[in-house]
């Protein structure tokens, strides 16, 4: 998604240096060719060899060194850049940088460069809201550099305000979109769910079901490689999120589930339900461990939400919902039945009684039912490619 895209990523001297590493090592797996400018104050925190062994590039920072891999190297890097990140964005740097101040190799390159430059602040809040900074990050953007907002929360200093670096992954999602504009789906949030819930029974047993989140997470991915700008919502899996997801947020039971896509679901354009929710959830969950004394054990279940159901209940007009039926018997009908409660877009049946089709597997076998009635079979296929098929008929749903 960021295939052979030239990005210098700019490290200055604050506590979040951490987060840059995490930063570059997600750009890198998005194909992005990722090359890190230090500050001296960045290396009190972390070192040049972290960052070359993650980008696999070098890493420049000291303007005097022997040229060792570019030529004249502030302006080799400045003509390279098809954007700079400067993440994070000390108070200090954005001060040079408004200023024309170029000392350093950053701020060097920075003066340099004619390509997009995006600056994420992240500071103490009253260094923050200074009126000093205020006007240098308004003199910045006023030029055209691209600032990503500052988050609000506990910072390390020990307060609680606004000054904090925003998650990698929504810097990294920041410099997607702005890549990915024009793609089918740039603009457009989308929401899916993805692997199986787990109901806890006691401190160490749980209902769940064998759901790998594959499914789901081969939806996501497809997503964002089309430019949406795209929230998972997971229950327990082994696979790693796709890159360039907006956000990822993990949870467990059902419940979890509904609270992460309900307080969601306003902002989704698109939203795909390919969890595999548990239906019931034990009425009371034991203290401890239950122990095995008795010959035989009954379980009292009660219902859990039914998310999907829910968000037909509450969709807009110009939402898309498609849900997934995982059925054992009569598919069509089955499935039928829950496109009409539900108030779906469109429904994919999911027949997991089919080798290689269903929970765990690479590959899945559906068909896609529509409200008009229509059916449309796919033949086995991997997983990756049904969720392009997907997308393919969210896409003419969009076009109506
Ligand atoms: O994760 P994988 O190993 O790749 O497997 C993929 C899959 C088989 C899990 C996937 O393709 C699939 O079929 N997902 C839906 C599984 C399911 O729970 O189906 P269902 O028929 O029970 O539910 C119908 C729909 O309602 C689903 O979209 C489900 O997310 C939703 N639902 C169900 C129950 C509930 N309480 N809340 C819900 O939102």
């Amino acid at each position: 998604m960021l295939d052979g895209k030239k990005i210098v990523l700019g490290v200055t001297g604050g506590i979040a240096v951490y987060k840059a590493v995490e930063i570059a090592s997600r750009l890198r797996k998005l194909g992005a060719d990722v090359h890190v400018i230090m500050t001296r104050a960045a290396k009190e925190f972390v070192t040049e060899l972290t960052f070359r062994e993650i980008t696999g590039n070098p890493v420049s920072s000291d303007m005097f060194a022997p040229v060792a891999h570019y030529n004249v190297e502030h302006i080799a890097l400045a003509n390279l850049a098809d954007v700079m990140l400067i993440a994070p964005a000390t108070a200090n740097v954005i001060a040079k940088i408004a200023h024309g101040v170029a000392d350093d190799m950053l701020t060097t390159t920075a003066l340099a460069t004619v390509a997009p430059i995006f600056f994420a602040p992240s500071m103490n809040s009253n260094m923050l809201s200074n009126v000093a900074t205020q006007e240098n990050i308004k003199t910045l953007t006023s030029r055209g550099l691209h600032l990503i907002e500052p988050a609000s929360g506990h910072l390390a200093c020990g307060t609680s305000g606004k000054g904090r670096l925003p998650e990698p992954c929504e810097i990294v999602s920041v410099i997607d979109s702005f890549f990915n504009e024009g793609k089918s789906l740039s603009g457009k949030n989308v929401l899916v769910t993805a692997a199986g819930t787990r109901e806890p029974i006691d401190p160490v047993r749980y209902i769940g079901n064998r759901s790998s989140g594959r499914m789901g997470y081969a939806l996501a991915g497809e997503a964002v490689s089309r430019g949406a700008s795209v929230v998972l919502v997971s229950g327990p899996s082994s696979l790693e999120a796709p890159e360039g997801l907006k956000e990822f947020i993990k949870v467990e039971t059902a419940g979890e589930m509904r609270a992460a896509v309900m307080s969601r679901f306003r902002d989704a354009d698109i939203v795909i339900k390919a969890a595999a929710v548990a239906d019931y959830r034990a009425k009371v969950i034991a203290e401890n461990k239950i122990k095995k004394n008795a010959e035989e054990w009954t379980l009292s279940l009660e219902k859990n939400p039914d998310i999907l159901k829910e968000l037909g209940e509450k969709k807009r007009g110009n939402q898309i919902l498609v849900g997934f039926a995982a059925e054992t018997q009569n598919l069509i009908e089955n499935a039928k039945a829950k496109l009409e409660k539900k108030n779906l877009d469109f429904i994919v049946a999911n027949d997991v009684t089919k080798p290689n089709a269903g929970f765990n597997t690479e590959t899945n076998l559906i068909k896609i039912l529509s409200r008009d009635g229509g059916v449309e079979e796919f033949p086995l296929m991997k997983k990756s490619d049904l969720a392009k098929k997907i997308f393919e008929r969210i896409e003419k749903v969009m076009e109506k």
